[in-house]
């Protein structure tokens, strides 16, 4: 029994003393009432004491700078890690940073002219549907890719040429479609995109530097080959392939995106004179890039949250 309990106890049998009183003499009763009344006292105060002290909590000083007890399992602190798409779309600004590029940041919401009218898509015109974009109620549009960025990235790094310049930007960024996910489409995914504006670009130079960023990014030697392709908004335009890297066979090409010489529609559009000034542009995903190094056979794990796939990177 604790001391609280013991003390209690000694109140209840002290209450129920009272009643001999009237068993009492009279004269009696007084001093009797008054003797009650003073040990009744002693035990509340004493009760209250105990009562305050049931309620602190012992603590015992905690020495922080003690070694940990030997053979005491130490807490599992679980550790948050970068996502596995956001190390990789590191490496992607880091490579083409070392190759002179400028970075700029996408958005994850944008609007028509910036998906389509500012990329030559004629108005109405069929391949407008071919991207699956998603509207919000208010006709706002999460970009279907960061071509969205060209024209933002022409108007602000147009003072480069004027200055003799050149513009060489890229933006990588997320991009969201509308169609149902299977091992190699997710609705969700990211990009980046490639800007090169100067006053003597060539389809060469856009394979070189493509070549270029393929192998800094696999640090590894890499074929690549480009094909026939169309977008309202290079002519003419290419779609490239690189080949399968070591790690997955390493037979046959694989397709990463798209590219081309930048539309004089586009160049105009953001006020560059096509007559001028020509560019080259292309974008490719990075969820792509990442599946091929490590060897994944489903795009769908990166953004379906398993703990288990992303402690492993
Ligand atoms: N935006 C295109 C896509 O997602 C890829 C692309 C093609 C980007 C050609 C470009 C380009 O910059 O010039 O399918």
């Amino acid at each position: 029994m604790s001391n609280l309990e013991k003390l209690r106890a000694e109140l209840k049998q002290l209450n129920s003393e009272y009643t001999k009183i009237k068993t009492l003499p009279p004269e009696e009763r007084g001093e009797f009432g008054r003797m009650m009344n003073q040990k009744k006292q002693k035990l509340l105060s004493e009760i209250e004491r105990a009562e305050a002290d049931a309620e602190s909590v012992a603590v015992e000083p905690l020495d922080i700078s003690a070694p940990a007890a030997p053979n005491q399992p130490l807490p599992v602190i679980q550790r948050g890690t970068k996502h596995p798409l956001m190390v990789e779309l590191d490496r992607v600004i880091e490579v083409y940073s070392a190759m002179g590029f400028d970075v700029m940041e996408s958005r994850q919401l944008d609007d028509e002219f910036h998906m389509f009218d500012s990329l030559n898509f004629p108005a109405g015109h069929p391949a407008r549907d071919g991207y699956d974009t998603f509207r919000t109620s208010e006709g706002f549009i999460p970009p279907a890719h960061t071509s969205t960025m060209q024209h933002r990235a022409l108007r602000k790094y147009k003072s480069k040429l004027e200055q003799g310049g050149q513009i060489a930007v890229v933006i990588p960024g997320r991009v969201f479609r509308n169609e149902d996910a299977d091992a190699t489409h997710e609705h969700t995914f990211y990009q980046c995109e490639g800007v090169f504006v100067s006053k003597d670009a060539t389809m060469g130079q856009l394979f070189g530097i493509l070549r270029q960023f393929f192998e800094g990014y696999y640090g590894q030697k890499l074929e690549l080959k480009t094909q026939p392709g169309y977008f309202p908004f290079t002519e003419p335009s290419a779609e490239f392939l690189i080949e399968k890297p070591a790690c997955l066979g390493g037979k046959g090409y694989l397709e990463m995106g798209g590219c081309g010489m930048i539309h004089p529609n586009v160049l105009k559009m953001a006020d560059i004179d096509p007559e001028k000034y020509h560019g080259f542009a292309w974008g490719g995903g990075i969820d792509r890039l990442a599946m091929l190094k490590y060897g994944l056979s489903d795009v769908r794990y990166f953004e379906s949250g398993k703990l288990d796939f992303l402690e492993e990177f």
